[in-house]
C-alpha cells in the first residue's frame, strides 16, 4: 500500500449511532454496512456488541453479509475490515470477538482513557494501573485476533509523555493500529497535529504500526483537526457520515475524503473511497438516523452546489471553475432528469433501483413499482432522488404493524381542519376515527394517536421537498418518544405532505412498537459502563 494511503475508517454505526435519537434497526445497520462497503471504506466499525444481544447480533451480521465476500460495486476486491469495540475488559473482547470473527478481516477495537482528568474521576485508577490494564488486555485481544487496534481515549487532555508509554507498551502487547482521540473535540490543529508528529517520533515502534485519527466536532475543529492529524504522519481517519456522533459529532467521512481528494496536490494524500456516491450515503444515513442534512453541509447538503448572486451565476455560465472547486458529479450531486416515465415497465425500474444502491425485490418491487406508476401520472419528470425515496419506503426494515389505508383532511381558511384517518392493524383489521386538530397535519397526527393508543411526545417533525417544483414528492420524517425510551424515528414520501407526514408518524409508531417486541427500547447508554464510549 502507498505510503500517502488513508485508511477511512467509518464509524458512523457505532460512534454515530451515539447520537441522540440515531438509533438504527439490525437491519439498517447491515443495510448502511453494505453501502459503505460499496463506497470503498476501508474498516467498517460495526458496533459495540457488549452493549446488548441485538447490538451484538448487527455486528455478527454486517461481519458475516458485508464482511465475507466483495459487496457488489466495491471496487477493492477485498471485503472490509470489520470491528467490534471493546472496553479494556474480558468480558467486552470476548463479545467483540464473538461479533466480528465471521469477518475474512476481523478488527478488535480497544479502549482506555489516559488523561489524568479521566483517571482521577472516572477510572480511579493510577497511571500504572491503567497502563498494566491497558497492555494486558490488548495481549488478550491479540490471543483472538491478530488486527487490534487501541485507543487511549481523551488522548487530547492527556500528557504526551504518559501517552507515549502507554503507547509504546500496548504496541509491544500487539497492539497493530494506535488510534488518538480527541474525545470531547478540545484541540486546535496545530496542537493535534503536533500530538501525531510527537507519537510518531517518540513511541517506540510507532513507525510499526498505523496511527489513526478520531476527532469530535465540539469546536468545529473536526475535520481540520484530522487533517492536521494526516499531514503530520497519521494513515488512518475515524469518520462518520454527514458527521453524525456523540454529542456535535465526528469528523465527517465526505468532508475529509474531499478535502483529501481536492486538495491532493498540496497535502499528498489518497483515499480508496468512490467519492461519487457520497450523496447517496449521505442520504442513506440520514434516512435510517432521521437526521436531517443541513441544506449548508459541505459537500452534501442540497445547496452545496447552489449558486444564487447574479455574480456568481455569471462567473459559473462563463466557466465553472470561477466559483466551484468540486464538481456535483463528483460527489454523486447531480440530478439525473427523467430516468423513467410512465411507460418505463418494471424491469428497467428495477434496474435503475439497483444501479442506484436500492435493489428491491418480491412484493417490495411491485408496490415500489405500483407507486411509481402514480407517481409518474402526477409527476412532469421522474428524478433518481424521487425513486431513492420510493424505494426507501419499500426498504423500510422496521415491520408495518400499523399501516395507512385511507386518509381524507379538510383544512383552509374556513372552519376546524378536520381528519379521517383509516388504519389497518397489525391483526389486519381495519380501524378508524376522525379528529380536529389546529392544522391538517395535527388533526391527522390526532386522528392516528386515538387509534393506535401509544402515548409518544413528538419531538421532531420535517418535511422537506425530494426534488424541486411544486409537483415535488415530500419527504417527512418525525421523531417521538415513549415514556423514558430512546426516541425513535420514521418517514414516509408521497406528493401530498399531509399523507407524507401521515405515513412518517405511523413509521415511528411501529418503530416504537417493534423495538418492544425486540426488547431493544433501552438507551445503549443504560448499560453499565465503567468507562464511557
Ligand atoms: O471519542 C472517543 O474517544 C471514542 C473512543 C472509543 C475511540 O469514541
Ligand atoms: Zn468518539
Amino acid at each position: 500500500m502507498s505510503s500517502s494511503y488513508v485508511r477511512i475508517f467509518d464509524t458512523s454505526l457505532r460512534d454515530g449511532e451515539q447520537a441522540p435519537g440515531a438509533s438504527m434497526t439490525s437491519a439498517e445497520k447491515l443495510e448502511v454496512a453494505r453501502s459503505l462497503a460499496r463506497l470503498g471504506v476501508d474498516v467498517i466499525e460495526a458496533g459495540f456488541p457488549a452493549a446488548s444481544p441485538d447490538d451484538l447480533a448487527a455486528v455478527q451480521s454486517i461481519a458475516a453479509e458485508v464482511g465475507r465476500v466483495p459487496v457488489e460495486g466495491r471496487l477493492q476486491s477485498d471485503p472490509p475490515i470489520i470491528c467490534g469495540l471493546a472496553r479494556c475488559t474480558r468480558s467486552d473482547i470476548d463479545a467483540a470477538w464473538q461479533g466480528v470473527r465471521g469477518a475474512k478481516h476481523p478488527r478488535i477495537h480497544t479502549f482506555l482513557a489516559t488523561s489524568d482528568l479521566h483517571l482521577k474521576h472516572k477510572l480511579r485508577m493510577s497511571r500504572e494501573e491503567m497502563t498494566a490494564k491497558a497492555v494486558e488486555m490488548v495481549a488478550y485481544a491479540r490471543t483472538l485476533c491478530k488486527d487490534v487496534e487501541f485507543s487511549p481515549e481523551d488522548a487530547g487532555r492527556s500528557d504526551p509523555e504518559f501517552l507515549h508509554q502507554v503507547l509504546a507498551a500496548v504496541i509491544k502487547a500487539g497492539a497493530t493500529t494506535l488510534n488518538i482521540p480527541d474525545t470531547v473535540g478540545y484541540t486546535m490543529p496545530d496542537e493535534f497535529g503536533a500530538l501525531i508528529a510527537g507519537i510518531i517520533r517518540h513511541t517506540p515502534g510507532a513507525k510499526d504500526v498505523i496511527i489513526s485519527v478520531h476527532c469530535h466536532d465540539d469546536l468545529g475543529l473536526a475535520v481540520a483537526n484530522s487533517l492536521a492529524g494526516l499531514r503530520a504522519g497519521a494513515r488512518q481517519a475515524e469518520v462518520t457520515v454527514n458527521g453524525i456522533g456523540e454529542r456535535a459529532g465526528n469528523a465527517s467521512l465526505e468532508e475529509v475524503v474531499m478535502a483529501i481528494r481536492t486538495r491532493g496536490a498540496k497535502i499528498g494524500l489518497q483515499t480508496g473511497v468512490d467519492t461519487t456516491q457520497l450523496c447517496r450515503i449521505s442520504k442513506l444515513v440520514s434516512r435510517s438516523t432521521g437526521y436531517p442534512v443541513p441544506p449548508n453541509k459541505a459537500v452534501v447538503g442540497a445547496n452545496a452546489f447552489a449558486h444564487e448572486s447574479g455574480i456568481h451565476q455569471d462567473g459559473m455560465i462563463k466557466n465553472a471553475l470561477t466559483y466551484e472547486i468540486m464538481r456535483p458529479q463528483d460527489v454523486g450531486a447531480t440530478h439525473t432528469t427523467l430516468v423513467l416515465g410512465k411507460h418505463s415497465g418494471r424491469a428497467a425500474f428495477s434496474k435503475r433501483l439497483t444501479e442506484l444502491g436500492y435493489p428491491l425485490e418480491g412484493d417490495a418491487l411491485l408496490k415500489a413499482f405500483n407507486e411509481f406508476k402514480k407517481l409518474a401520472d402526477r409527476k412532469k419528470s421522474v428524478l433518481d432522488a424521487d425513486l431513492i425515496a420510493l424505494a426507501s419506503d419499500e426498504r423500510a426494515t422496521v415491520p408495518e404493524l400499523w399501516a395507512l389505508e385511507h386518509l381524507q383532511v379538510m383544512c383552509g381558511t374556513a372552519g376546524l381542519p378536520t381528519a379521517s384517518v383509516r388504519l389497518r392493524d397489525p391483526d389486519g383489521k381495519i380501524r378508524s376515527h376522525a379528529a380536529i386538530g389546529t392544522g391538517p397535519v395535527d388533526a391527522t397526527y390526532k386522528a392516528i394517536n386515538a387509534i393506535v393508543d401509544l402515548p409518544v411526545e413528538l419531538l421532531e417533525f420535517g418535511i422537506n421537498a425530494v426534488t424541486e417544483g411544486v409537483d415535488a414528492l415530500a419527504e417527512a420524517t418525525v421523531r417521538v418518544r415513549h415514556e423514558e425510551q430512546r426516541s425513535a424515528h420514521g418517514h414516509g414520501a408521497d406528493t401530498d405532505i399531509v399523507v407524507a407526514a401521515a405515513k412518517a408518524y405511523i413509521a415511528s409508531l411501529n418503530h416504537v412498537l417493534s423495538r418492544q417486541s425486540t426488547g431493544r427500547a433501552q438507551h445503549p447508554q443504560s448499560v453499565p459502563t465503567e468507562v464511557s464510549r
